[in-house]
């Protein structure tokens, strides 16, 4: 976060951190008298339509709106919609062409016409939800059909004669009730201090702000109002998630056995997903808002980048100090210290020059090595700035009073782009691919894109004394907060930045206006998600190559197009431990590709944070150390010891990239989150529901990383089964009903295990990709040790990682199934191939199986690989611990290595 109060004392702004209180203990509204349901029809295009009408007019934040369209329709077998709005005017919605989706219809003209009028209770039931509602006073249920569970219920108590809706233009209050029993998890972008399930009492507040990410339980740079509900019912485990579609300011309210929404506009667009595992939950969910973007295999790689290398000397020695290191780095990063003036799109000519950076690229890419930069959304006000004097012409940027919005970023006075608006997409796109003539770069930073003002308010150029002054542009604007708006002083205040700050508190005043008309107020938290389609288009339009975008401010549907961190956190043990629940809900949030500031933004590190940091960050999905301007270098190779860990670590995850690969593929076509909770494979574990601070990678990989200083052993939990070390395969865990487990870790080690029933592709590793991605491939084949019997199974997803989409059937791609029983004393591993073609003329080859857990099979054994015997079978012994090395002979045969 940088702005003028808290770029100075930010020490002061952490000790006012104020926790959301609404005060009321009821779940229900006192503000509303609810609404009654006077009609229902069939909507043209399935499912129903009905009018509310409101019971009794208050005033309380505004007078409610007379009439609600309420629209209702199971829109697939497993999602249910339902929809409510004003029945007699427009409201603000998330645009159908950024979330596509079906328009609801319009009730208007048949208001007090309807053909059915029902009273008491009913019932439409859909493939596995039911959506029933009580007409007086209007609420509603939704229930899952196979096991009657209820998992939405908006009506009020007897007891409390509230309603359970209210609707007015600028507070919208809705409540459902839950099992005390149920465990909560989404509702971003927060730091959630007290891990990744919801607390009761803590606040959630909805609405992207610049705040760092080292003040948790605030509202956060993204938006994201999904939640996914887990209950175990009598042992069985059963998850669904809710979406409210609503880009406008909200508390949500979460008292254990009710939660409350209470959102200052637009209107109600819930989606309900029937579930009922986990990794149905999240297929139903990015089915719906976008499937997470494919990654160029390279982006799985490790990134390094720094805020202050100020010159292309130094960041080519950053280069040339992880070769030295043998240390493995695939993309280098610069802040905005390429820039000339700060301003998007050009080249500082001094400490960049072209010549210098065509030559720095041109040797990088031989290497398989990737570039990216960084671009904030703010241009400069410059009347000598290209970039300005075409946005200026095509008319792009938000205003205010008619003149576009003045605000205050890195440049000095700024105005902002609007992405609604097709003419500043179209603009965007001609300057992207204009800077991408001036430096061919492989990817695109967008930052501040919440969107981040250093000043709150109008802004002016001061006349009376000079800009840049004492702290260069930083607050050297006039500013002046606006407060004669309902939009920038709603009657509600949500509990933005944790403090109920104003809305337009370093960010666009909230009655500035974008393309059509439309307020901030309302666009606020799409900024970020509209400059991030328009980042996508503008890449796509290039070179037709595969892009990769990392966004810091997020909506709903942004992980279809671009990665994510977890923005600007601290340096100490607590931020290392909050990274994981962020990156987890991201994985929720259908947005696979997060990871944290490695060793922490800010301020330095300690040697042996940065060592624990860089042995978890090499399992981050998206793994990349990054540091403020003001702190010393932090690379991995500054201390010896980072160093040696950073071998260790990284080196695992460049042998095991094509299972990250696989699991990008996953996210891809299913949604399945690649950093994933420890209940998603184990849901029935109840000791696993809060679990955060360990992870699954997949479903067969397990890290249990060090969080505490001054430690050599971490207490993991493992769920049952036989789980082995992936660095000492000869280490075996066997965890009959699951249980915690101390295990060594000194500075240099980092658990991670691999599960039962896996067979684990690998490959060699190597210092880029390009180069690990060549070499053999190697299988690691895993039964649950002591059984006689046993099935074990694993794919991989190969391609060429250019091509915009990620698929089969484009012949650049090939994907595998292996699988591994043991039965009848005899080892048979296979495969079936899809498309196999590509992965043959690239000569992928499968060179050694190393299967372990075989020691509850007795002497003899026989072993098949692709229904051939492996030769000199007679003479295999196992090792001491049981596992069976084999080897690829010339011929295709194996043998025991
Ligand atoms: C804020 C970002 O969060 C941070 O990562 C970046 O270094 C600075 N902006 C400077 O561009």
């Amino acid at each position: 976060m940088f702005s003028c109060f808290h770029h100075f004392s930010f020490l002061v702004f952490l000790l006012f951190i104020v926790l959301s209180s609404d005060g009321a203990s009821s779940s229900f509204s006192k503000i509303g008298q609810g609404y009654s349901l006077v009609s229902i029809e069939d909507a043209p295009n399935g499912g129903l339509v009905g009018l509310l009408q409101v019971k009794k007019k208050t005033n309380t934040y505004g007078p409610d709106i007379p009439n609600l369209q309420l629209f209702v329709k199971h829109e697939t077998q497993d999602r249910l919609r339902v929809h409510i709005t004003d029945a007699e005017k427009q409201r603000w919605e998330i645009p159908y062409d950024l979330l596509p989706r079906e328009q609801p219809p319009t009730l208007k003209k048949s208001i007090g016409k309807s053909r059915k009028v029902l009273y008491g209770e009913s019932e439409i039931s859909g493939n596995k939800l039911i959506f029933s509602y009580i007409s007086d006073p209007f609420s509603f249920v939704v229930k899952r059909k196979s096991d009657g569970q209820i998992l939405f219920n908006s009506s009020s108590d007897e007891s409390d004669p509230y309603s359970s809706l209210v609707f007015k233009d600028q507070y919208i209050e809705i409540s459902t009730k839950l099992p005390q029993d149920a465990s909560l998890y989404g509702l971003g972008e927060n730091t959630q201090s007290h891990g990744i399930k919801l607390q009761p009492n803590d606040p959630y507040t909805l609405y992207t702000t610049d705040v760092a990410a080292l003040n948790p339980n605030v509202d956060l740079y993204g938006s994201q109002p999904v939640y996914m509900d887990l209950r175990n019912v009598g042992g069985e485990a059963f998850v669904h998630a809710v979406l409210l579609l609503n880009s406008n300011g909200m508390d949500v309210i979460y008292r254990g056995n009710s939660l409350t929404y209470k959102i200052i506009g637009g209107v109600l667009d819930f989606y309900f997903f029937a579930g009922s595992t986990p990794l149905a939950v999240v297929d139903q969910y990015t089915q719906f808002v976008g499937r997470p973007a494919p990654m160029p295999y390279w982006a799985i790689g490790f990134h390094q980048c720094k805020w202050g290398y100020k010159n292309l000397s130094v960041t080519e020695a950053v280069v040339d100090n992880y070769k030295k290191a043998l240390i493995p780095l695939d993309v280098i990063w610069n802040d905005d210290d390429h820039m000339e003036g700060n301003k998007d799109f050009t080249l500082d000519p001094v400490n960049f020059p072209r010549p210098k950076m065509l030559a720095f690229l041109n040797k990088i890419h031989s290497q398989g090595m990737k570039y990216i930069v960084l671009t904030d959304p703010g241009i400069g006000v410059n009347s000598s700035y290209g970039v300005y004097q075409r946005g200026m012409e095509n008319d792009v940027f938000i205003k205010l009073d008619g003149e576009p919005f003045l605000g205050q970023v890195w440049p000095g006075p700024v105005y902002f782009p609007d992405f609604l608006n097709p003419k500043t997409v179209a603009w965007w796109k001609d300057e992207v691919a204009r800077f991408h003539e001036l430096v061919p770069v492989d990817g695109l930073w967008i930052d501040m894109n919440e969107v981040s003002n250093f000043c709150s308010g109008k802004c002016t150029i001061p006349k009376d004394r000079p800009c840049p002054g004492k702290f260069g542009w930083i607050c050297c604007l006039d500013c002046k907060n606006i407060t004669n708006t309902k939009w920038d002083e709603p009657p509600y205040k949500i509990n933005a930045s944790g403090k109920h700050v104003p809305l337009g508190f370093q960010t666009i005043a909230t009655s500035a206006v974008h393309y059509n008309g439309v307020l901030e107020y309302d666009a606020h938290s799409i900024y970020g998600f509209s400059h991030t389609i328009a980042t996508h288009k503008a890449l796509l339009a290039i070179n037709g190559k595969r892009p990769f975008i990392l966004s810091r401010s997020t909506f709903v549907g942004s992980g279809k197009y671009a990665a994510h961190w977890t923005g600007d956190n601290k340096a100490t043990w607590d931020d290392l431990r909050y990274s994981i629940s962020t990156i987890l809900n991201f994985g929720i949030f259908g947005m696979p590709m997060v990871g944290s500031d490695i060793c922490g933004f800010y301020p330095t590190p300690t040697e042996e944070l940065c060592n624990r940091w860089i042995e978890l960050g090499a399992f981050y999905p998206f793994s990349r150390n990054h540091a403020n301007q003001a702190s010393p270098n932090q690379e991995l190779f500054v201390w010896d010891s980072v160093a040696k860990s950073a071998r260790n670590a990284l080196g695992m995850r460049y042998k095991i990239l094509p299972y990250l690969y696989t699991l990008n593929y996953e996210a891809h076509t299913s949604g399945a989150p690649i950093a994933r909770p420890i209940f998603f494979s184990f849901p029935t574990f109840t000791q696993s529901y809060g679990l955060s601070t360990q992870f699954l990678l997949g479903s067969s990989l397990m890290v249990s990383p060090v969080l505490k200083q001054g430690t050599s052993k971490v207490k993991a939990l493992f769920p049952p089964g036989t789980w082995y070390s992936l660095f000492d395969m000869t280490q075996t865990i066997i965890s009959k009903e699951g249980h915690y487990l101390t295990l060594d870790a000194p500075l240099h080690v980092i658990n991670v295990h691999v599960y039962q029933n896996t067979i684990l592709p690998m490959q060699q590793g190597g210092l880029v990709s390009k180069d690990s991605r060549t070499t053999p491939f190697s299988l690691v084949v895993t039964f649950p040790a002591g059984a006689s019997e046993g099935v074990a199974k694993g794919n991989l997803f190969l391609d060429d990682d250019e091509l915009p989409e990620m698929k089969l059937g484009n012949g650049q791609s090939t994907y595998i199934e292996f699988y591994a029983t043991v039965s009848d004393k005899t080892v048979k591993v296979w495969s079936e191939v899809q498309e196999g073609k590509f992965a043959t003329e690239k000569g992928w080859l499968i060179e050694k199986v190393t299967v372990l857990g075989l020691d509850g099979i007795g002497e003899a054994l026989a072993v098949e690989v692709d229904e051939t015997p492996v030769s000199d079978v007679s003479n295999i012994e196992m090792d001491a611990t049981e596992h069976m090395f084999l080897e690829k002979l010339e011929g295709g045969n194996y043998k025991k290595s």
